[in-house]
């Protein structure tokens, strides 16, 4: 009958104790080899079933975790900077109001103060709120700390250590344009 796996290496033949019956004179020596080739037989297999084991886990982990990193970690999408963009209608600013879009990576608010338009930045200096206009008080406020700017943007008072940014507006047709100055 074929052997199998280490049993038919000489040395483990060796390290089993030839084979020897329980019975014969040096049993207890032959037994003892044998109980430590045994032992190294179980060794090795213990050894493989934790690498199969090891590598199931980290496949696991792997496939596991790659989807959340990618979530987390979204794709660095490239950002082209415009210098002017048109951004809604003038009629969505009517007079005495405010009203802020996105504009490049800034938020800026266009003001309609009795028909003369302006804009700067809507991202607070102190802390990065968002202001509003406060027609009845003919400011920009902002309501996290009690930032006042100017419509043009400028210090009034509160703890803003600069001004909002300016930006350029005006309209064409309908059409409501934010620009860098
Ligand atoms: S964030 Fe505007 S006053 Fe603090």
């Amino acid at each position: 009958m074929a052997q199998q796996g280490n049993f038919k290496s000489p040395s483990r033949m060796g390290a089993l104790g030839d084979g020897a019956p329980a019975s014969s004179s040096g049993a207890v020596a032959g037994g003892k080899a044998r109980e430590e080739g045994l032992k190294g037989v179980d060794f090795e297999r213990r050894g493989f079933l934790g690498k199969v084991v090891g590598g199931i886990g980290a496949a696991v982990a792997v496939s596991t975790l790659y989807p959340v990193v990618k979530f987390i970690i979204p794709p660095v999408r490239e950002f082209k900077e415009v210098k002017e963009m048109v951004v809604g209608k003038a009629s969505e600013v009517p007079v005495n109001s405010g009203k802020i879009y996105a504009f490049n990576k800034d938020k800026v608010i266009v003001i309609n103060d009795n028909g003369k338009l302006t804009a700067c930045s809507a991202v607070c200096t102190h802390l990065g709120c968002l202001v509003r206009w406060e027609d009845k008080d003919n400011q920009i406020f902002c309501p996290c700390h009690g930032a006042k700017y100017t419509q043009l943007g400028e210090i009034i008072s509160g703890p803003q250590p600069l001004p909002l940014a300016p930006y350029g507006v005006r309209v064409e047709g309908e059409d409501l344009i934010i620009s860098i100055v």
